[in-house]
């Protein structure tokens, strides 16, 4: 387990799996999401059994904040497509409790994965792709450090239209020169 002081990174159990059903299943949270079909629960677990099969550094965590209630799960955050000789990987993140949006915790995620993607698994750059209709993502990830690498035209169609995705990264040693 990866601990910060309000979010903690760990391993999926397979009682967070109605959580994920309930978060996928909300327009809200998958808007900036490549999900867009309908979620069920035995889809969830056939995703779980397909999860615990990859190599143990390519499976996402659980994400939970450590609320008034105690640690409490909120969402899901991961490093995914190593290149291992590159060293580097894909970042991706989903807060699916929107009681928890807006109160730092997905700027807190994000933090601790990029200090765990660079001092525990030693890669060299990190990288992740946002929608266009996500400001609020975008935000968390300047904030965080990342920089604005490129752009898809039109790479998504959401809600009758066309949305850009831009590719961020942020390399190892930027990140070292901001933990100063
Ligand atoms: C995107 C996400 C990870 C952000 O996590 P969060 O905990 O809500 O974000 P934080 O509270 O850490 O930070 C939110 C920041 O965005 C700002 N913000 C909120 N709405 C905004 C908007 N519409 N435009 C610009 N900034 C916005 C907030 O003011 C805050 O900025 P500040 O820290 O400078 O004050 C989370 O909301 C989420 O998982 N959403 C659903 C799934 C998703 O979109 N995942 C990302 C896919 S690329």
């Amino acid at each position: 387990m990866y601990v910060a002081e309000r979010v903690r990174l760990r391993r999926v159990e397979k009682d967070d799996l109605p959580r994920y059903v309930e978060w996928l299943n909300d327009a809200e949270v998958r808007r900036g999401l490549m999900i867009f079909l309908p979620l069920s629960n035995v889809e969830e677990e056939q995703w779980f059994e397909e999860m615990n099969k990859r190599p143990p550094l390519e499976r996402p965590f659980a994400v939970d904040a450590n609320s008034s209630n105690g640690w409490q799960h909120i969402g899901s955050a991961g490093l995914f497509d190593f290149d291992h000789v590159a060293r580097h990987a894909e970042l991706g993140i989903v807060l699916g409790d929107k009681e928890f949006w807006d109160k730092g915790y997905g700027s807190d995620t994000m933090r601790l994965l990029l200090k765990v993607g660079f001092e525990t698994l030693n890669l060299d750059r990190i990288h992740l792709r946002v929608y266009g209709n996500n400001p609020r993502a975008l935000h968390v990830y300047e904030k965080v450090g990342f920089s604005l690498e490129g752009t898809l035209r039109q790479h998504v169609y959401r809600e009758g239209r066309y949305y850009d995705v831009h590719v961020m990264g942020v390399l190892r040693a930027e990140w070292q020169k901001n933990q100063k």
